[in-house]
């Protein structure tokens, strides 16, 4: 599958940009970053650390370091001040490409024979303005996988999700653009917690593990039962959808006051509308989503 994942790494987001480096099912032509949990200077940072950790040539570009219209506001509080503190990687050697995203992600497609996929790990800015830049290239799209929103409650206040919340006009935009979207939200990421003894299994695999293990320990994002991985679903559901349940709803989101960044989900849509916009996770088999995690993780190096 030929995907390019838009991402803001972020501790989450870094256990999914290493599955998806390594596993082959999956042909990363591009990685792009946005300002999210931290500024796109140390998401860019993070990536590049990432794809030199396993060696790897994928290029990466830098995107937005705004949202489109709201004022920016960083998680360090929870990915702390690097976005991925916990483990100390060696210094950068490779550079960004010159392009910026929206340039990168139009060129690849361009230059795709077969369709690609989305994977958005972060707020949808970069979307946004490829969208605004280069619709002609929706047709190069296969499908959309974006971490991001919920049914009901939010993680950034109490209506809304973070990545949502980080650029709630950009995520409007996603969802009128007509394409194929699964929104992977906190009614299923906040199900699929690991704890400290999947932890320290992972931290005794290998030196991925080890790395992994060092980042998620830092990852502030903690609830009783342990750390959401939110953005590794994303790729658990590509892989691995019968760990998921999904509805197919419309949902739209509310761009100003108190509940900016909600995604308001209307689960009745296709029944009295007959119109849909998103697939929406419901539910997921969180034992399983953990179990093949920790295996994507045992086959890295
Ligand atoms: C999302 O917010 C970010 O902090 C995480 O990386 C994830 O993408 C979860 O709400
Ligand atoms: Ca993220």
């Amino acid at each position: 599958m030929n995907v390019i994942i838009d991402s803001d790494p972020g501790i989450d987001d870094a256990v999914a940009l290493s599955v998806i480096l390594n596993n082959p099912a999956f042909h990363v032509k591009l990685i792009t970053t946005v300002a999210g949990n931290v500024t796109v200077d140390k998401t860019t940072k993070n990536a590049l650390r990432l794809v030199e950790f396993f060696n790897m040539q994928t290029p990466v570009a830098t995107g937005a370091s705004q949202p489109l219209i709201k004022a920016f506001e960083d998680a360090a509080r929870i990915h702390g001040e690097s976005g991925m503190e916990g483990y100390i990687f060696p210094a950068i050697q490779s550079s960004p490409i010159k392009q910026t995203a929206a340039e990168a992600w139009h060129n690849v497609l361009v230059q795709s024979d077969e369709k690609v996929t989305l994977v958005l790990t972060g707020s949808y800015t970069n979307f946004a303005l490829w969208f605004r830049q280069y619709p002609q290239d929706l047709a190069k799209i296969d499908r959309v996988l974006a971490m991001g929103g919920s049914i009901c409650g939010g993680n950034m206040t109490s209506a809304a999700e973070f990545n949502v919340f980080t650029d709630p006009d950009a995520a409007k935009i996603l969802l009128s653009a007509g394409l194929p979207i699964t929104m992977v939200g906190l009614d299923v990421t906040l199900k699929a917690m690991v704890n400290q003894d999947w932890i320290h299994q992972v931290s005794a695999m290998n030196r991925s593990g080890k790395m992994l293990a060092a980042l998620i320990s830092h990852y502030n994002d903690i609830h009783a039962e342990g750390w959401p991985i939110h953005d590794a679903n994303t790729i658990g559901y590509l892989c691995h959808p019968e760990f998921y349940q999904t509805k197919d709803v419309w949902v739209d989101i509310v761009t100003e006051g108190p509940a900016i960044g909600e995604t308001v989900v209307d689960i009745r849509a296709a029944y009295h509308q007959g119109r849909t916009n998103a697939t929406v996770l419901t539910d997921i088999d969180a034992a399983r989503f953990r179990d093949w995690l920790q295996d994507q993780i045992a086959k890295m190096p």
